[in-house]
């Protein structure tokens, strides 16, 4: 990286990248709240009103193996321009407008009249279904639009300059390996998290099942969660463009039920994060009084399947169990939200314990997790669709009995 972007030089890299003119005149630039870690954001207002969202990644030199996520988030943009059709569906449209991999620096338009679909639902308390149906339709539009494509999987498969890439991301992993470190990097309290983890054994047999079983067939988010959604303002009064997917900073060749388990996640996190905890509580009473009942959730939850599996039927003949793995998915994310809460914000309680519990639940017997969690069977789910597709019966896979399995921090495919 040889230039370090701050509010003071902003103004000039945009000249010099030809984004905007001396004559612009004074323009208003602010540091954007809620940004992630890695990465440093600027919004900048130019005197035109028009809004650039300037970002830089701060760490772009690590080797993990983890795509480069701004260089991710320009291939899919070059990927759009490539390949129009894909492109054509508003949520979904290019807001790239400029990419500087030297210093790791991408430039976004900024949707002034949307906010984020985490911020409507927290303000507003309120979960309509037409939000919930846009997002899956769109979702299952990119899956299947690229679904086995070998020119959208090669075009992905594109790495950085002097880079080579062997193989996707697999996104699917557990709990690292835990070593002494770990004491003094979490609180006391965290440290239970991990003692549990350790503990479950079917839990983290099931995650290597997942991740042996990940699959990648098609275009995938990979980070969908409710606040890289934005929803426009009169989403009321619109029919199209109420909601636009962004921060593709994580795409790849991938699984698409991973997609939709991290979003489904999201949506259980506004529930389990209104857990009324208390040790006197059982944890499934306390499920029932959470402030934010599942309840109230769930239309929308069954209005984002649904809506995919009709714009997308075809999935659930290459893949019977999709509904199942979809769960699975969700269980895995909610681990993954634990391990941030514990190692970006040194937080885990009660609450977390619950989140834990229920991740469990999902990973380990999601047959049975799809009653609680849909409040409905799975031939219920489908039922509204398959009036119109006719769908495969789900085969029983042969129990054998699994003597190995391949570890989760397997990286690659
Ligand atoms: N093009 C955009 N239009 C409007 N808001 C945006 C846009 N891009 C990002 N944002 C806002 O900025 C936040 C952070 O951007 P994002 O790309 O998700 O970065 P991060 O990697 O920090 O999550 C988003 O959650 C959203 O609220
Ligand atoms: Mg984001």
């Amino acid at each position: 990286m040889v230039l370090s972007l701050s509010s003071h030089n902003v103004i000039q890299y945009l000249q010099d990248a030809g984004l905007c003119s001396s004559e612009d005149g004074p323009s208003d630039k602010s540091e954007l709240p809620g940004s992630s870690q890695n990465n440093f954001n600027l919004l900048v207002t130019l005197a035109d009103n028009r809004q650039l969202l300037i970002k830089q990644e701060r760490n772009a030199n690590n080797n993990d193996g983890a795509p480069h996520e701004l260089f991710q988030e320009w291939l899919f943009h070059q990927l759009l321009q490539q390949f129009p059709v894909l492109g054509n569906t508003s949520a979904i449209a290019p807001l790239v407008v400029h990419f500087d991999e030297e210093n790791s620096i991408l430039v976004r338009s900024y949707l002034n009249e949307y906010q984020e679909l985490a911020t409507l639902y927290h303000n507003n308390e309120i979960f309509p279904q037409e939000i919930a149906s846009a997002i899956g339709t769109t979702l299952a539009g990119l899956h299947r639009a690229t679904y086995n494509r070998r020119e959208y999987r090669d075009f992905m498969a594109t790495a950085p300059q002097g880079e080579f890439r062997y193989g996707f991301y697999n996104p699917a992993q557990g709990v690292g390996s835990i070593g002494p470190e770990i004491f003094g990097t979490v609180t006391t309290d965290a440290l239970k998290f991990y003692v549990l983890y350790q503990q479950y054994e079917s839990l983290e047999s099931a995650i290597a099942d997942l991740a042996y079983s990940w699959n990648p067939c098609c275009l995938t988010h990979n980070d969908l969660k409710l606040n890289n959604i934005l929803v426009h303002s009169r989403w009321e009064q619109l029919d199209n463009c109420l909601i636009r997917l962004i921060d593709w900073e994580a795409c790849s060749w991938g699984d698409p039920a991973f997609d939709l388990g991290t979003l489904l996640a999201s949506y259980l996190g506004i529930w389990l994060k209104s857990l009324v905890v208390d040790p006197t509580i059982e944890l499934e009473e306390s499920l029932h009084l959470a402030l934010t009942p599942l309840e109230i959730l769930q239309p929308s939850i069954i209005a984002l399947i649904r809506a995919y599996i009709n714009a997308f039927p075809m999935i659930l003949e290459y893949r019977s169990d999709f509904i199942s793995r979809v769960i699975q998915f969700a269980g895995l994310a909610l681990i993954h939200q634990i391990q941030e809460m514990i190692t970006c914000w040194k937080h885990f309680n009660n609450v977390e314990l619950c989140m834990l519990q229920v991740a469990k639940s999902l990973l380990v017997v999601p047959e049975q997790a799809v009653l609680t969690i849909f409040g409905m069977s799975e031939s219920e789910i489908l039922n509204t669709v398959a009036k119109i597709h006719k769908f495969p019966q789900p085969v029983k896979e042969q129990q054998l009995l699994q003597i190995y399995y391949e570890k989760t921090r397997l990286r690659g495919c």
